[in-house]
């Protein structure tokens, strides 16, 4: 079973429109590879102006978030279809940045997946452990609950098309990435359960994401397991090195 390799960028909360625009100015001759879905997860504000600045080369839009109503009283917050009308296909969800600050549990997460899969938006699920839960040596059980909780309810066709991406908390940001090992090892625990609830086939044709100080220099390594199909990339999805992820 061959899975199309997913590089995605989480931009989180850096880069005005006009920042965004020069970003994608100095990314987009990087980035060029047919094999790699390339993926640029941006602030809502910058949605529109970086689908312009990608337009004809092979990199998708994403958003960092969604909400789980079609429209109406939720201020400040964005639906699918206006994700969609803006020209964007993905959308982070459940973060942990916003399951920690904005207390998204994972009854809400399940319906945003459903929202994003219902409206044809590919929705980039994470999921991961904290240091003191990987400490406790609860890390798997963990995983496999926050999966089990999120997907609840999704059939094995709309499973397929959801992206799901596996970061540590501690290495978000911390410059400290799991080495490939014990990422492939949750990585492959994450495909098990997959199987576990839906089967075997299903299972093999979700990709699976590593996210968490993923760089140029430690991609290749990461990206030659077999359970790990791509990378979701913070703060090296910022600059050239992106590139080199994308190519590794
Ligand atoms: P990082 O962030 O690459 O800066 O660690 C990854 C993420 O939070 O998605």
């Amino acid at each position: 079973m061959s899975r199309k390799r997913i590089i995605a960028g989480n931009w989180k909360m850096n880069k005005t429109p006009s920042e965004a625009k020069a970003l994608c100015e100095t990314l987009i001759p990087l980035v060029g590879n047919d094999d790699v879905e390339v993926v640029f997860c941006v602030p809502a504000i910058d949605i529109v102006p970086v689908v312009e600045a990608v337009k004809g080369t092979n990199i998708g839009v994403g958003a960092e978030n969604l909400y789980i109503e079609d429209s109406g009283a939720y201020t400040g917050e964005i639906s699918a279809d206006m994700i969609l009308d803006a020209g964007a296909k993905y959308v982070i969800i459940g973060h942990s940045e916003r399951r920690e600050y904005f207390k998204e549990d994972d009854e809400f997460l399940n319906k945003k997946v459903k929202k994003a899969i219902e409206k044809g938006l590919v929705p980039i699920l994470c999921c991961g452990e904290s240091l003191e839960q990987r400490e406790k040596g609860v890390t798997i059980d963990w995983i496999r609950l926050q999966i089990k909780s999120d997907l609840d309810g999704v059939s094995a066709a709309d499973a397929k098309k959801v992206v799901i991406a596996y970061e540590p908390i501690w290495a978000i940001g911390t410059g400290k990435t799991a080495t490939s090992d014990q990422a492939e090892e949750v990585c492959a625990a994450i495909r098990a359960c997959l199987a576990e609830i839906y089967d075997q086939e299903t299972a093999d044709a979700i990709r699976i994401q590593y996210g968490g100080s993923m760089n140029a220099s430690n991609a290749a390594e990461l990206l030659s397991k077999p359970n790990i199909d791509g990378g979701l990339i913070g703060g090296a999805s910022l600059k050239a090195d992106f590139g080199q992820i994308v190519n590794a």
